[in-house]
């Protein structure tokens, strides 16, 4: 087999996986206008294509800003755009109708087309669109009145899903419909997100102009929790177009969408390598937690003081200044949760192969689902790793929970010498000490 085609295998086989789980999931994708103008258009439908026949329920959003803008200039109009939304009087709105109008018929005779000497041929689609868009007007603002300007108010859940059942792909065009008759322009990002949230949907995807969304050291993001996102939008280091989608992605995730991405229309098969590969291109936000156990640093010494200083108070745990913790940052562990410091354990080696695990402490709201075990197992390989042979602690109120996981109860004298000198008497702590062998 020659290396193409092993990499063609390599390939099939790795993202098998993502086949398997993405089946029967649905997925709004929003395509932007500019997406549409792109040479790699037909790509992108041969991309859509391929999704359909792999089972992924897909809704399709367009937009249609740079064809709505051909429109006006075609017509002689100009239309003003005020906190980015544009302000659309009937001239304009006759304008925007015909303009995405141009555009769905476009999507739907590129996805009608029978994909003859594509990758998909023989493959038939079928696209609904419809009024599953119910939209309000968006009002006058400051005294000023965006006339036909619109946002959504409902979306058609039950008939979207019906098609979806049906394997059809559902198009919605960024214009809704009010019930007493009118037509409103509204934000395809908008309407995407709506759709994502009323489906529940297990993604929502923006395909967008530029080719990154960058940290403020211009770095491109590939994940972000919901805290890091809300952060990255309040630095507003992107473009606007780009924070709109932030914005967007944000909203989705924070309202039931599982998980949302940005990626770039000008890189080549980038919705597949989302989809299908395991970093993926763009960039995904995510309402799934991030949590994990790691050595400390001194950027964790706030977080720390904060989870320990009400256990201090009450004594539970022998109080540390922030100075004496910056001094001893290294000796801690801890599991952060979405930034966020839960849970710290600190182990202190003396001579002769004993060392002391203290200040174990797990915030309130995250106890009883075994944090402080895997702390405990964790300090206790670091000990294996490091030859240290008995772990002592000193505690007033806790005796019973070590115990239960091997410590017994000894005596002062058995502590390191070092460690005798320092002992608090009126803390009267009881000595517990577990061998590790
Ligand atoms: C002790 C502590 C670290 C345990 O954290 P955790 O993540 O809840 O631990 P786990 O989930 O692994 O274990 C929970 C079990 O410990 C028990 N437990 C908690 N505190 C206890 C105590 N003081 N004495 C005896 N058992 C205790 C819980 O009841 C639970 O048992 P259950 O599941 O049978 O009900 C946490 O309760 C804490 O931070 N306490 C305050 C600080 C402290 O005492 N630190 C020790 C200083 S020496």
């Amino acid at each position: 087999m020659d290396s193409t085609h092993q990499q063609h295998v390599n390939w099939f086989r790795a993202s098998s996986p993502y086949i398997h789980s993405h089946r029967g999931k649905t997925l709004v994708l929003l395509i932007s206008g500019e997406a549409i103008e792109h040479s790699g258009f037909a790509n992108l439908i041969h991309d859509i294509a391929l999704l359909n026949s792999l089972g992924v329920r897909l809704v399709l959003v367009h937009g249609a800003r740079p064809q709505i803008e051909q429109q006006l200039t075609n017509l002689n109009l100009t239309s003003t755009f005020n906190q980015g939304h544009r302000i659309t009087d009937l001239s304009i709105l006759q304008a925007v109708e015909q303009a995405v109008g141009q555009v769905r018929l476009n999507i739907e005779t590129h996805l009608s087309r029978g994909l003859i000497n594509t990758p998909m041929s023989g493959a038939a689609l079928r696209v609904i669109s419809g009024n599953f868009v119910t939209a309000k007007p968006y009002g006058i603002h400051d005294g000023i009145d965006y006339c036909h300007t619109g946002e959504v108010r409902k979306i058609d859940r039950e008939a979207i899903r019906q098609q979806l059942e049906l394997n059809n792909i559902v198009l919605l065009s960024p214009i809704g419909y009010s019930p007493s008759g009118e037509a409103f322009n509204c934000r395809a990002e908008d309407i995407a997100t709506r759709t994502a949230i009323a489906l529940g949907a297990d993604k929502l995807i923006f395909m967008m102009d530029a080719t990154a969304i960058n940290d403020k050291n211009g770095k491109p993001v590939q994940q972000l929790n919901i805290a890091q996102c809300e952060e990255l939008i309040k630095q507003n280091t992107n473009s606007e177009i780009c924070q709109l989608h932030l914005t967007s992605a944000l909203n989705g995730c924070k309202n039931g969408v599982r998980r949302s991405h940005i990626i770039s229309h000008n890189i080549d098969g980038s919705l597949l390598l989302e989809l299908y590969t395991r970093d993926g291109n763009g960039t995904l936000v995510t309402a799934e937690t991030y949590e994990g156990l790691r050595e400390a640093t001194i950027d964790d010494v706030g977080g720390i003081l904060e989870l320990i200083e009400p256990l201090e108070n009450k004594s539970i745990l022998t109080r540390r200044s922030r100075e004496q913790l910056e001094l001893e940052i290294k000796q801690f562990t801890v599991i952060e949760r979405d930034g966020m410091i839960i849970a710290c354990a600190a182990l202190y080696p003396y001579e002769n192969n004993i060392a002391e695990i203290a200040c174990l402490a797990v915030a309130e709201d995250y106890r009883h689902q075994g944090r402080g075990e895997e702390l405990l197992n964790n300090i206790q390989q670091q000990c294996s790793k490091t030859g240290i042979d008995k772990l002592f602690l000193l505690t007033t109120r806790t005796a019973h929970w070590f115990q239960e996981r091997g410590f017994a109860e000894s005596d002062i004298s058995k502590l390191p010498l070092k460690k005798q000198q320092l002992y608090n008497t009126q803390r009267n702590s009881k000595v517990f000490i577990k061998p590790l062998t």
